[in-house]
């Protein structure tokens, strides 16, 4: 395996893709892993990430130096190559200007690391500081017009160090040059495969929970679908899955994933219809973040009395959870926020039930994920849904949840959802959705006016929902999506589409 040391790059995640898609596992550590935990991995090789600070800045993030003794290969990237010459003993300093965005890289001569490439290539940068003197053993192998240590390697060491980002798409060659460190430099073998994952995955959970009992929460969501169909398939019925309707999810969503479970050898599937608990508690209630934890609470406690009431006679040792790595991955500039949104679903639960945990899917990326869902046989349909919030459609409504906003939103989203997919546009979106606007306007329909909700439309385009980009969806859809909805669902009488990028916006509305 591959370990990349994370200094904060937004892009740390996206070098481990990079790496298992070539078929190799890989592990993001905090910047500051002692040698004896990464020893224990027994990796062949070793990623330093970019990052957001500058080594010349005093408390800036080092490495542990002993890492430049194990004899492995090191690849740094960015602010990497910067820590990697600086700590070697070369000289970093402040460039006279930023570079940002794609440039020129003229390669000099031959090395391992850009075979196959042109002598020049367009890659992508992100840096204000450069290295301007290289540490002992040392040389050059490429630069641009501003940057004239654009890359370096050490071979005797096997130490390179590269000031762009080969992990992102604008760096056109960068998966060559990735690959090419990973099995010309590290040789590292072809392992990480989605098939023998799945068995593997399927094996560990047996050997673990033996005879026992798990239970598995399910949200309707892509996660828990596929963990608890893993888990099904170690141990079979000895899995008891709960579903708790809060009445906040989407159009179908209950019956759809239930019956696929049931029509799939769940025998322990218990659908606890608790919209009433949950509608009744968000009453009057429109601050967010209150919606939030009443919704979180609730859900608690609907799911403990479920399990007193219906699971009483079961010896449960375990509770199943859908966490996935970016969940849990410590990214030093996001881990706060993301461990902060899934709070109520993730962390709470097991603490209050005294289960001990599993998680057969906290190692794979969303995508590797679904890839693990379509060799259990689950439908395309149901694992290329768009991630949905735990709090689901209750933050789609800008303030108070009634009965008669859930309606309207409901509606709206399912007819948005079935036009994007008969344009062929859903699978091209990473998230999609209606929400619903808490004011009345005015229109017209035949001679009377009416007084009735806008709905605001969101499309975004992202890689993990940290920043997002809305999607550029035609004219013509527009229109065809806005006429459907003012026609089919009653009282609405005015449609709106999201323009707004992620940041300064957030792609929910609350
Ligand atoms: P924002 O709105 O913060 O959303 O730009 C980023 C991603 O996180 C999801 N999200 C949530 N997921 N509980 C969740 O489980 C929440 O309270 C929550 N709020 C936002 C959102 O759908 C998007 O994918």
């Amino acid at each position: 395996m591959i370990v990349i040391l994370n200094f904060g790059s937004q892009f740390a995640h996206l070098i481990a893709r990079r790496v298992r898609e070539l078929g190799v596992r890989a592990e993001i550590l905090p910047f500051d892993t002692k040698v004896a935990e990464i020893e224990k991995l027994k990796p062949v090789g070793i990623i330093l990430s970019g990052g957001p600070a500058s080594v010349l800045e005093k408390g800036s993030p080092r490495l542990d130096r002993r890492i430049f003794e194990m004899g492995l290969p090191i690849l740094g990237i960015c602010y990497g190559h910067q820590v990697m010459a600086h700590l070697l003993g070369g000289r970093v300093a402040k460039g006279e200007h930023r570079e940002f965005g794609k440039e020129i890289l003229e390669i000099k001569g031959k090395n391992t690391l850009f075979k196959g490439l042109s002598v020049k290539e367009t890659v992508w940068f992100s840096h204000g500081d450069k290295v301007v003197r290289l540490p002992g053993g040392f040389r050059a192998t490429a630069s641009t017009k501003g940057c004239k240590y654009g890359a370096f390697e050490d071979t005797k060491r096997n130490f390179f160090g590269i000031q762009f980002h080969p992990e992102v798409t604008h760096t056109r060659n960068g998966k060559k040059i990735l690959s090419n460190f990973v099995f010309s430099i590290c040789r590292a073998k072809k392992d990480w495969q989605i098939v023998s994952l799945t068995k593997e995955i399927i094996a560990e959970t047996k050997s673990e929970v033996e005879q026992r009992h798990v239970v598995v929460g399910i949200s309707g969501g892509v996660d828990s679908l596929v963990a608890a169909t893993l888990i099904h398939r170690a141990i079979g019925n000895r899995l008891h899955a709960v579903f708790v309707d809060t009445g906040l999810l989407r159009k179908g969503e209950v019956e759809q994933v239930a019956v696929y479970l049931r029509k799939h050898g769940f025998k322990k599937l218990y659908v606890i219809d608790a919209s009433k608990p949950f509608l009744t508690r968000l009453k009057g209630v429109s601050d967010p973040e209150t919606k939030r934890k009443i919704i979180g609470h609730t859900f608690i406690e609907v799911f403990e009395k479920a399990i007193k009431n219906e699971l009483k006679k079961y010896p449960i040792a375990y509770l199943a959870q859908g966490t996935i790595y970016p969940d849990r991955v410590e990214s030093a500039s996001t881990s706060k926020t993301s461990a902060k949104i899934k709070s109520h679903h993730n962390l709470t639960l097991p603490e209050k039930l005294g289960f001990k945990i599993l998680e057969p899917i906290k190692d794979l990326y969303k995508d590797e994920v679904r890839k693990v869902g379509l060799v259990l046989g689950l439908p395309k349909d149901l694992l290329w849904r768009h991630p949905f919030p735990g709090p689901g459609l209750a933050v789609r409504i800008v303030g108070e949840v009634t009965e008669e906003r859930l309606r309207i939103l409901r509606e709206a989203d399912a007819v948005f959802i079935e036009e994007l997919k008969n344009a062929g546009e859903y699978e091209k979106i990473w998230q999609a959705f209606a929400a619903l606007l808490p004011i009345k306007v005015v229109g017209v329909m035949g001679d009377a006016r009416t007084y009735e909700y806008v709905i605001a439309l969101r499309a975004v385009d992202s890689v993990d929902g940290m920043s997002a980009d809305w999607h550029k969806i035609s004219n013509e859809l527009l229109e065809k999506i806005s006429s459907a909805i003012v026609g089919k669902v009653s009282g609405v009488n005015r449609v709106l589409y999201d323009i707004t990028q992620k940041p300064p916006a957030t792609i929910e509305y609350e």
